[in-house]
């Protein structure tokens, strides 16, 4: 294994003393401990049911299955693709607590569903008929669900904005690439819907975004495909990865003329208001194309908005979005913040500098390759190699700590053979999560940037992890790190909080078996905390039967969990 052990680190551990004073400790000693909860020790981390912090506890709520009317289907295993379409779906990811109610305690959660491989959602392997895939098609995409705090419990309670969004669901086009050729196929279908919803972000003007990563997973080709520069760097193959919707659903049949664009219409962030449930999911062109993790937004000074979003795959690339204007201006003239404005994407130097390089036609070597910016945002990968972006080890999620410091989840990149200063372990077999603050508020093309922490550093500590994913920093300076891949002597997938001023790491939750651990939202006091429990022992019974008791029948169901610390505290704490 290679390791960069060059300045870059020891940059970063000054960085870190660095921000621990503009914290306003005024000393060492005066420093109030930000993690007072004992932890979670390595050696619980393999039960069948979740394992929390003594000082904490959690409850189970909004299983995959559920109906979102409380009224509708009951929850019958393997779900009909009719019954599918009216209940929550599986994989639950990302999501975000929307408060409706003065005091926090009843709100919308807005819940992104990301996949569900056919063993745990059908019940069987393959599938052979259309409705399978329906059943499939309808399970992906977003919930949104009314919820309220009752005592130290949540509960559903009204139904007014409960809503699907699925696969099949009628949606919008926004921005650079909506009506242009790129987007158009032989048959128009409206229903586009979304998939693959990994994580999320929320818009100041209160709305949900949804991001669609591994949209390829779910194209195949019938017939014979050529995938050509521009859809192979997408991942896009013959072979399809196993959900076989291309089978019985034309639309993702990669050999069928007419659908030849199906696959530019995902790899897009998706806006959602969650308090209209009549409006239509809009895919934002304008933040490109790429296998979105997810979508981090930030206000600057002048009110512009900046969105800074990871492209989930080994050597892809860190991108933000700045908006042309203020926000609350556009909006205020019709004009979504989200459709207008640059496109960026990150180059990392080796001296811990950085910068955003537009992704524009004014660019020449840009304008020498495509035929104008739909083009460039369709096929953003392609642009960002063009103009020597940095590969990076697997952008995950991305969060803006409130002293501006932008943190990003590399989880890790097993083929990596050749280490450099941003991505400094090769092969990085565990993840390290990397840093860095904009020039003026944000809006600045140019960055400085260190390394928060390699995931190896702590491996074999009893707070030892790898594979950080979801991430979210907290107003008082703790980071919640999520992981998804192989952990420690064995252990379950888990959810970590660091310090960001000391870099002391404790293990607040473990997962079931084969569990990935993701979704991080809060309400407003941050008494409560919100996570997914991704699917639990890959849909085995005789792994888990989470959320019910351990039978070794029953089959196990993606849940969100409601944390609580036991005395009412501030989550994280
Ligand atoms: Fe959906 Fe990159 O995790
Ligand atoms: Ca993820
Ligand atoms: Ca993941």
């Amino acid at each position: 294994m290679q390791r960069v052990s060059r300045r870059t680190l020891l940059k970063g551990s000054l960085a870190m003393a660095a921000a621990f004073a503009t914290h306003g400790c005024a000393t060492i000693q005066s420093y109030k401990d930000l993690i007072g909860f004992r932890p979670v020790p390595l050696g619980a981390g393999r039960s069948k049911m979740p394992v929390i912090s003594p000082d904490y506890e959690f409850h189970t709520l909004i299983p995959w299955g559920l109906p979102i009317a409380p009224d509708g289907p009951r929850f019958n295993y393997p779900p009909t693709a009719a019954d599918q379409a009216v209940q929550v779906g599986i994989g639950h990811d990302g999501m975000t607590y929307f408060p409706i109610s003065e005091d926090g305690l009843r709100g919308l959660l807005a819940i992104n569903h990301e996949f569900g491989r056919n063993p745990h959602l059908l019940g069987v392997s393959a599938p052979t008929n259309l409705d399978q895939i329906r059943t499939s098609q309808h399970a992906h995409g977003v919930s949104v669900l009314e919820i309220e705090k009752s005592g130290t419990r949540w509960q559903r309670s009204g139904s007014r904005f409960n809503r699907r969004i699925h696969a099949n669901t009628r949606v919008m086009f926004s921005g650079p690439v909506a009506g242009h050729a790129l987007l158009e196929n032989k048959v128009d279908n409206p229903f586009a819907g979304t998939l693959a919803n990994c994580s999320n972000g929320r818009t100041p003007w209160g709305t949900y975004l949804t991001c669609e990563e591994n949209f390829n997973l779910y194209f195949g080709a019938t017939g014979s495909f050529e995938a050509g520069e521009s859809q192979a760097r997408y991942g896009l193959t013959e072979r399809g990865a196993g959900y076989d919707w291309h089978r019985f659903d034309a639309r993702f049949d990669l050999s069928n003329p007419d659908y030849r664009n199906e696959p530019n219409r995902f790899g897009w962030v998706v806006e959602i208001d969650p308090a209209d449930p009549a409006s239509l999911p809009v895919k934002r062109t304008a933040l490109g194309r790429f296998k979105h993790e997810g979508a981090a937004v930030v206000t600057s000074g002048d009110g512009r908005i900046v969105t800074y979003m990871g492209d989930d795959q080994g050597f892809e690339f860190i991108y933000k979005f700045v908006s042309a204007d203020p926000w609350q201006t556009m909006r205020d003239r019709g004009r979504s913040p989200l459709d207008e404005g640059i496109l960026y994407v990150a180059h990392f130097a080796e001296n811990g500098s950085g910068e955003w390089i537009p992704l524009t036609m004014s660019d020449p070597r840009l304008s020498a390759r495509f035929a104008d910016q739909a083009e460039i945002l369709t096929y953003a990968r392609i642009a960002g190699s063009i103009v020597g972006a940095t590969p990076m080890d697997r952008p995950e999620w991305t969060s803006v700590a409130p002293d501006g410091w932008v943190y990003c989840t590399l989880t890790n990149n097993s083929r990596r053979q050749m280490p450099d200063a941003a991505n400094p372990m090769a092969p990085n077999r565990n993840g390290h999560i990397i840093r860095w603050q904009d020039s003026d508020d944000h809006l600045g093309t140019s960055f400085q940037w260190n390394i928060f922490l390699i995931a190896d550093d702590h491996y074999e500590s009893d707070q030892g992890f790898g594979s950080p994913d979801g991430l979210w920093t907290d107003p008082d300076g703790r980071a919640f790190i999520l992981t998804d891949g192989r952990q420690p002597q064995g252990i379950h997938n888990q959810l970590l909080i660091a310090d960001t001023n000391t870099g002391k790491i404790a293990r607040l939750l473990t997962g079931v078996p084969k569990c990935e651990i993701t979704g991080v939202t809060t309400t407003p006091d941050r008494r409560t905390l919100f996570v997914n429990i991704q699917h639990p022992g890959y849909g085995d019974p005789r792994l888990t039967n989470f959320p019910a008791p351990t039978d070794g029948e029953t089959v196990p169901r993606d849940c969100t969990l409601a944390i609580r610390r036991k005395d009412g505290g501030i989550v994280g704490s």
